[in-house]
């Protein structure tokens, strides 16, 4: 989707054009066409409500489209604002139409409410349709670009910045998309030197032989049985202070989670596509950050594998022995997870020193039997950063909410054999997985994990999102990168 800002007054004939109305508010300047069509509709101007009428002006046919940005005075006015602007691209997505002109010509709205509207109408907007080769005229996107007219001054600069924004979660939605046999740790860094090389992100991978030679028994063990080589993609951006310490984000990427030898059902296995969305978020909001130019320093860590049953697969009861030197015994091969993701944060520990570290995974089923598709859940050994994620989730609307943690939980996973287990029982699954993770940090290190496995993936379409991937993780990264590490 194109957004172009048109210069100077619009002519009175240019159609389909857009306004933004607020709730109970509808403009009187409007013809008793447009009137009569928003009644019959229902339409108030609640946010994300839209509706549309044709008029005559100046002897030409007009398409007068009405998108509601709810309540002028609403404390997620933003968010509505999102929504009046993905109502207007759901609606005129497969349209008809090539462009939508939005007139903002005499709004209220500040140059960053304005890009809030463009933002949801972007977003909205965003589908992949690359391995659909039969869909009919009707059925394809015609709607191209979205024209911009009379917005007030400053409102390009705001723009600028949340497209940057866009383009990360639109790449995070893109590998979250792509099936297993075409998305694979090696073809995942490809993509990602794709897209970043160029943009001032440094990328680093290390190989099965290079983790092998650090002792990274926990995620070479997960990949052991598949013929996909596995891979830790590292990605810098240092847009801050030199010398500063980085913030680090670290992405579960299990580009196909099969169980392993612990073998998932088959219904809904397909889903397990989808088990690198937090590694995808990772590398989009590194994208996001070097397209914005973000003045922080900031680094991406990605431990990338498959996990598959295979002759040399590891079985259930296997030990190995993590990088940090602590051992494992791997009761069920399906909880790989978190035997990726501490390999990768001891790496990242040992490398960077990072000030804080942000671990995002589709970690648990039982995340998504307690917070539905709602909030990502937020674990956490620090207070202070906590808060900051939580705020960071409520004002980016990648909504977050904090789980408990605890010693009680913690001897849940203590192994007869080994340093630890790595699963409890079923009861409280998200906080034991947690409570693994949180063994692999150093004391002291600010950490914290998102369980976001109800979050990347929609059945229906959302807010800013057509069903499939919804670049969940991207906006509340760079939010808190905004709020916290800039400026
Ligand atoms: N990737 C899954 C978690 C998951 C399940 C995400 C469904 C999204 C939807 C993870 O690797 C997994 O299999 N977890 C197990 C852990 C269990 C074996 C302790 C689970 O949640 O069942
Ligand atoms: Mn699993
Ligand atoms: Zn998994």
């Amino acid at each position: 989707m194109q957004i172009e800002f048109v210069a100077g007054p619009l002519a009175a004939t240019v159609s389909p054009v857009a306004r933004i109305v607020d709730q109970d508010a509808l403009p009187a300047d409007l013809e008793a066409v447009v009137l009569e069509a928003a009644r019959a509709a229902r339409f108030s101007g609640k946010a994300g409500q839209a509706c549309d009428a044709f008029v005559a002006r100046d002897g030409a046919v007009v398409r007068v489209a009405l998108a509601g940005g709810g309540d002028a005075k609403a404390k997620d006015r933003t968010a509505a604002l999102e929504r009046a602007g993905a109502a207007l691209t759901a609606r005129f997505l497969t349209s008809g139409e090539a462009a939508l002109t939005v007139d903002f010509t005499g709004t209220r709205l500040a140059p960053a409410e304005v890009a809030a509207v463009l933002l949801g109408a972007r977003l909205r907007a965003w589908r992949y349709d690359l391995y659909r080769t039969k869909l009919n005229e009707e059925q394809k996107p015609s709607l191209k670009s979205i024209r911009v007219a009379g917005a007030p001054e400053g409102t390009e600069a705001a723009w600028a910045v949340e497209a940057a924004l866009a383009e990360g979660v639109e790449f995070t939605r893109e590998l979250v998309t792509e099936p297993a046999n075409v998305l694979y740790p090696a073809s995942f860094v490809e993509r990602a030197h794709k897209r970043l090389d160029g943009t001032g992100v440094k990328i680093r991978v290390l190989d099965r032989d290079e983790m092998a030679a650090l002792g990274m028994g926990a995620l070479l063990g997960v990949a052991q049985g598949s013929v996909r080589e596995p891979k830790l993609l590292v990605m810098e951006w240092k847009g801050g202070p030199a010398g500063g310490k980085p913030t680090a984000f670290v992405g579960k990427g299990v580009t196909f989670d099969t169980g392993g030898i612990s073998l998932k059902p088959p219904a809904g296995m397909e889903d397990m596509k989808w088990d690198m969305g937090g590694a995808g978020a990772v590398a989009g909001v590194m994208l996001a950050l070097a397209k914005r130019k973000a003045k922080a320093n900031v680094v991406g860590i990605c431990g990338l594998v498959e996990n598959m049953p295979d002759g040399n697969a590891q079985r259930p009861g296997d030990v190995v022995t993590t990088m940090s030197g602590q051992t494992v015994e791997v009761i069920n091969t399906d909880a790989e997870g978190r035997l990726v993701l501490c390999d990768a944060i001891t790496w990242t520990q040992k490398e960077f020193a990072p000030a804080a570290i942000v671990d995002l995974a589709t970690l648990t089923g039982a995340m998504i039997i307690s917070l539905g598709h709602e909030y990502g859940g937020l674990f956490a050994n620090d207070d202070d950063l906590a808060a900051k994620l939580l705020a960071a989730g409520e004002a980016s609307g990648d909504k977050l909410w904090r789980q408990p943690m605890g010693p009680a939980y913690d001897k849940l996973i203590d192994s007869p054999i080994a340093d630890m287990k790595n699963v409890g029982p079923r009861e409280g699954g998200s906080i034991t997985a947690a409570q693994f993770i949180g063994r692999y940090v150093d004391k002291g290190m600010p950490w914290a994990h998102l369980d976001i496995a109800g979050m990347v993936w929609a059945n229906k379409p959302g807010q800013t999102w057509d069903k499939g991937a919804t670049g969940y993780g991207v906006r509340v990264l760079d939010r808190f990168v905004r709020d916290n590490l800039e400026g």
